[in-house]
């Protein structure tokens, strides 16, 4: 089967070291900027499907905003899982670190795959997505 790319977002908008969430025809893709070069990922993380655009990217490391699992922008792969909340010292509220240590074990309990990518390609300034996955 042929590639189909969908034309996605002006590469401008993306800049070095960012991330844009896209719509693409029913797709729910994060683009990526890391030196230049762009990456399409699906936008859900692989543990409990926060928007990953909302995490940060460090090269092509990317950490997911909610429990920091990390993935490799460049081929999706599962780099960690959840990191459990770090209180830096301080006690949490009475209650609540009972409640955060069932959440930390319930979480170790989810398994976090790997991601999906996406082919790209950028003509004229515009980042060109193919909605077929690679992989799956
Ligand atoms: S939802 Fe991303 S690490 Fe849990």
């Amino acid at each position: 089967m042929s590639k189909r790319f969908v034309q996605a977002i002006k590469a401008e908008d993306v800049a070095p070291g960012g991330m844009k969430n896209i719509d693409l025809e029913g797709h729910e893709i994060a683009v990526c900027n890391i030196g230049g070069i762009f990456y399409a990922i699906q936008r859900r993380c692989g543990h409990m499907n926060a928007p990953l655009e909302r995490g940060t990217l460090d090269g092509k490391i990317l950490t997911c905003a909610m429990h920091s699992a990390q993935f490799d922008a460049t081929t999706g792969e599962a780099l960690s899982g959840p990191v459990p909340h770090d209180f830096k010292g301080e006690t949490p509220p009475p209650g609540m670190g009972r409640y955060l240590m069932n959440v930390a074990m319930l979480m170790e309990l989810i398994k976090t795959n790997s991601i999906r990518t996406y082919d790209t390609k950028v003509e004229s300034g515009v980042v060109w997505v193919s909605i077929r996955p690679d992989r799956c």
